[in-house]
């Protein structure tokens, strides 16, 4: 006879390693549906959450990727991953890395000969979404590398949001990441760059916003989170707690390189670079992307406007 913890079916176990804001969406979601979590990050102190929400944080990396068969990396990026993980390399043989941080096509292809090299099954994957709509069902991950090794995987790749194969080549995901998050730098800098330039009128950008959004802004990429946050751009208030300015930096560098890898003209990738490394040298490397207001607003000392602040 089974009792009924017996017909409770049991998911399979999960290593994260790392646990910036989006690693601890990651192990969260994973803890929510139910699997056996195991985390490790360079400062332990991180896992004090979800440790409480019962995940196991292993005391070093081989114990860490020795826990689970599949284990995810949501790190930095590619250069953090293979530091962290060299010294766990021979546990790796046999097991699944998942690797979820981004980076250029290039260095997805090596992670994955990198993986290769030491026996381990890999996927290589992008996150589309902020960590707070992780484990949200709509959720988009993007994956590539191995079908087979997707498809056995599925599952649990769907309890942090839902999964899509682009193809066997390894560097499909990080490209497409790329490119989507090319497009939305793009996006968000003409919104901030607009609203600087009517703010330079004084007006607010909750005034702003509206009109642009429902002049312009396409709904899918950025437009309910810009209205929401105008008022915060108004206060000047950019907190980094789920995801810093330093972290979008790292992003639009690699949206850079993979215009060079891909013989794709980059000018505007690095201008974008090159504001967020201004806004970093100005203080905001903490906070989050919407900061480059700030630097949109204060690019030089006022000169005679010709359209008067009316504050
Ligand atoms: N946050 C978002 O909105 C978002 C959205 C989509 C995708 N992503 C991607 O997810 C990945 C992680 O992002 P994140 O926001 O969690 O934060 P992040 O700042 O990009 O990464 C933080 C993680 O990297 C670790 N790390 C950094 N340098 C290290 C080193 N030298 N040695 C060991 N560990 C190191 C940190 O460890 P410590 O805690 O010890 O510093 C922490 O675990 C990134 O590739 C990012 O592009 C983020």
């Amino acid at each position: 006879m089974t009792n009924q913890l017996d017909a409770v079916p049991q998911l399979a176990p999960v290593t994260v390693v790392g646990l910036g804001p989006m690693g601890l969406a990651l192990a969260g979601a994973l803890l929510d549906r139910g699997h056996p979590t195991t985390v490790w990050n360079r400062t332990p102190a991180k896992a004090d959450d979800v440790v409480a929400r019962g995940a196991r944080s292993a005391e070093d990396i081989a114990e860490a990727v020795s826990a689970s068969p599949v284990v995810i990396t949501c790190l930095k990026d590619y250069e953090t991953a293979h530091g962290v993980l060299a010294p766990a390399t021979d546990a790796l043989r046999g097991r699944v890395l998942v690797n979820l941080n981004s980076g250029t096509p290039s260095e997805a292809a090596a992670a994955a000969g990198w993986a290769a090299e030491r026996g381990a099954a890999y996927l290589d994957g992008a996150i589309m979404v902020p960590p707070p709509l992780v484990g949200d069902p709509g959720a988009v991950f993007l994956y590539s590398g191995s079908e087979d090794v997707f498809d056995e995987h599925r599952e649990t790749l769907a309890s942090m949001g839902a999964p899509r194969f682009l193809g066997a080549d390894p560097s499909l995901a990080v490209l497409h990441n790329t490119a989507l998050l090319g497009l939305m730098y793009a996006t968000m800098n003409g919104f901030l760059h607009a609203t600087a330039l009517v703010g330079s009128a004084g007006v607010p950008a909750v005034e702003f916003a509206d009109l642009a959004v429902n002049w312009f802004m396409p709904a899918v990429v950025v437009n309910p989170t810009l209205v929401e946050q105008a008022a915060d751009l108004d206060a000047s208030n950019y907190p980094g707690d789920l995801g810093t300015m330093e972290m979008n930096l790292n992003a639009l560098e690699h949206i850079a390189r993979t215009c060079v890898e891909q013989g794709v003209h980059a000018d505007q990738a690095r201008h974008m670079v090159a504001i967020a490394e201004q806004a970093i040298a100005t203080g905001h490397g903490g906070e989050n992307y919407l900061a480059v207001f700030e630097v949109f607003k204060n690019a030089q000392a006022t000169p005679q406007r010709r359209i008067a602040s009316r504050a």
